[in-house]
């Protein structure tokens, strides 16, 4: 029996990697190929426990060059592909949208072509997933929720170009009938997230005790879910889920950055065994992100039902486990947060 191939883009980025690790473990008889350009948000020091797995391969290529995609899909014709390379910061999106589009867009494009030239038109068996976020939906009031069937609304630039590579990836479905399904997934935490994001980078900060920047009056709503519940949920939808459908995926979790902070420098405190209240006095509040979505929110009901997905721990469970994990690997923090980092910081954060 041939293996089944499945190659994963984006794998050494935050989710990439809980994804390669859970197909390399789960699926020992399939291959698992990681393609990613290991930009400043990828590492391969996240995937050190899998790197010599016989089901792993790792390629190093990048998604915006045509040519050598194609030339990789001919090399190692992939049954299933679960597409996570991005660019995904708003902030660097509000700086420079152009990279986005680029990656974000034209490198889901040419993956689709790449994909569609090796299957022709023989599609038993294979699968293209989308890996995707909620906030293609832009920002919702005080009340509601994200549904499937919830209009596109991007506000920022990271968002307009996951909104375009989504159509991109239902336009292939309609018109080419290629195999796709997508995820629309809420904010992720967890062990290896980049710490320019909110909770890495506070928890960042906690340890040197620099101030904790919040944007604006800090009262914006995030659905939070731990990064392992999103590779789950991911092989579920890539195994099971319906041909052309999305997938919402979150936890039910709201909180407002204020007091997802306050929670979490209360965790902090204890597990450094600092007198209560130390890492709060760390909290400042900053100049807002322009065009920052309100509150995000996501009805993960359909997968629910669909599927039986339900995340497997709580917000606080696995806000100390994230807290725990980053307190025993202060080395892979120390050289993500050395060299350009730093120049990423002074300028985002001095204006
Ligand atoms: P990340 O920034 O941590 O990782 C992105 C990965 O993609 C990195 O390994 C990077 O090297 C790679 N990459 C970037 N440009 C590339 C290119 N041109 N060619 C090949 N590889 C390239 O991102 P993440 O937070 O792990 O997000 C992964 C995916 O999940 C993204 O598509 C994102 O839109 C989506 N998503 C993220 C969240 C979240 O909360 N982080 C929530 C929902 C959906
Ligand atoms: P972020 O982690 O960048 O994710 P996203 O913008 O994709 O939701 O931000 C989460 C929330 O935290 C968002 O409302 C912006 C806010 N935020 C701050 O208040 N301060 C910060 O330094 C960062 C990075 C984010």
């Amino acid at each position: 029996m041939n293996k089944k191939v499945i190659l994963i883009t984006g794998g050494a980025g935050f989710i990439g990697s809980h994804v390669v690790r859970e197909f390399v473990r789960k699926y020992p008889d399939n291959h698992i190929i990681n393609l990613d350009a290991l930009t400043y948000a990828g590492n391969l020091e996240n995937l050190l426990d899998v790197q010599q797995a016989p089901n792993y391969t790792f390629v190093k290529a990048d998604i915006t060059d045509a040519a050598h995609i194609l030339a990789l899909f001919r090399t190692y014709r992939p049954d299933g592909i679960i597409h996570l390379a991005a660019e995904s910061h708003v902030d660097r999106s509000i700086e420079s949208p152009l990279s986005f589009v680029t990656t974000n867009v034209i490198g889901t494009v040419n993956l689709l072509n790449a994909a569609k030239d090796i299957w022709q038109n023989d599609f038993d068996g294979k699968r293209f997933h989308h890996v995707s976020t909620d906030e293609v939906y832009g920002s919702l009031g005080e009340t509601g929720l994200f549904t499937e069937t919830s209009a596109y609304d991007p506000h920022s630039p990271y968002s307009a170009s996951k909104a375009s590579s989504d159509h991109f990836v239902r336009a292939y479905h309609d018109t080419y009938g290629l195999p796709v399904v997508l995820t629309n997934c809420s904010n992720n935490y967890g062990p290896n997230h980049f710490p320019e994001k909110l909770i890495p980078l506070c928890i960042n900060n906690i340890l040197s005790n620099k101030p904790i920047p919040i944007y604006g009056n800090g009262k914006y709503t995030r659905d939070w879910l731990y990064v392992i519940d999103h590779a789950r949920a991911i092989d579920l939808v890539y195994h099971k889920g319906n041909n052309g459908e999305s997938y919402n995926v979150g936890g039910f979790n709201e909180w407002q950055n204020i007091q997802l902070v306050e929670e979490l420098c209360r965790q902090m405190d204890e597990k450094l065994a600092r007198e209560p209240g130390t890492s709060q006095k760390l909290i400042t509040f900053v100049k807002d992100r322009p065009g920052h979505d309100l509150r995000y929110a996501i009805d993960a009901g359909k997968i629910h039902r669909q599927l039986g997905y339900a995340p497997s721990v709580s917000f606080e469970e696995g806000l100390g486990l994230t807290i725990d994990w980053f307190l025993s690997n202060k080395a892979w923090l120390e050289h993500v947060t050395s060299g350009q980092y730093q120049q990423y910081y002074q300028k985002q954060y001095k204006k």
